[in-house]
């Protein structure tokens, strides 16, 4: 089934009907859905709904454009959530130098802090990395070296990719390869092996074609899968069933 290794559904956007879909989604082909944080407040979102569904889990983390709130007391509070069963990974944390809503520093600051939480829990890492294609592979070949994880929404070259594959870190790939003018990511796909290729919704952002631009849900990473089939000429039904897999692997949970 589906593996939706990177879902935002504490989204205001999903305020109507978050029940109901997320009830609604084994029945639609997602077995598995992973709640990633991004402020301060969603790492409780998370884990709450966690907690209330068996097939969602949750990823705890500050992403680089909500660092600015952190200080040592919230950082110690965050720590707290980690004590929850299905907290899976440290995520989403990274840079983003294209919003560049926080000054570098301090994105690197708590980016190194929580790479290192992550060393200290033994979890995988969930990287969110925008317009800071250099620094990111610097701060992951110094401070991650013996962490596993994701680069979550990858967008850079197919080389760079290549090296996160050889350090042994997964590529998240979604909507965006769906889109008419994805060259670079089509190249991506082609380039990096099936096992290494994790599927994930960022929803309620980037939905695939032909949804794009409306809000995103778990059960359209088909659009994803056949995509990819198309581009790695196997079927769909392959790209699920491995990349349901690698997301088992890299997120230690129990294989189906
Ligand atoms: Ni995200």
């Amino acid at each position: 089934m589906i593996f939706d290794t990177h879902a935002h559904y504490d989204d205001e956007q999903f305020q109507e009907d978050r029940d109901a879909l997320l009830e609604a989604m084994p029945s639609l082909g997602v077995g598995t859905i992973v709640n990633v944080s991004a402020t301060y407040e969603s790492c409780l979102h998370a884990v709450e709904l966690a907690k209330k569904y068996p097939h969602v889990y949750a990823a705890v983390g500050i992403h680089p454009d909500e660092v600015g709130v952190l200080d040592e007391e919230k950082f110690a509070k965050m720590r707290e959530f980690f004590k929850e069963d299905k907290v899976v990974a440290v995520g989403e944390i990274g840079l983003d130098y294209y919003w560049d809503n926080e000054s570098h520093e301090v994105q690197r600051k708590w980016f190194v802090r929580q790479l290192e939480l992550a060393k200290e829990l033994n979890l995988p890492v969930v990287i969110h990395s925008r317009d800071a294609a250099a620094d990111t592979m610097y701060v992951m070949e110094n401070y991650a070296k013996d962490l596993e994880g994701v680069i979550h929404c990858y967008s850079y070259s197919k080389e760079m990719a290549e090296e996160y594959v050889r350090m042994g870190f997964y590529i998240g790939i979604g909507g965006v390869v769906t889109f008419k003018n994805s060259k670079k990511m089509k190249e991506v796909v082609g380039a990096v092996p099936l096992e290494r290729i994790l599927l994930e919704t960022d929803c309620p952002y980037l939905a695939p074609e032909p949804f794009r631009g409306k809000r995103n849900q778990s059960s359209y990473l088909l659009y994803v899968a056949e995509q990819i089939a198309e581009l790695k000429g196997i079927s769909a039904e392959e790209v699920i069933a491995t990349t349901e897999e690698n997301a088992r692997r890299m997120y230690r949970l129990d294989p189906v």
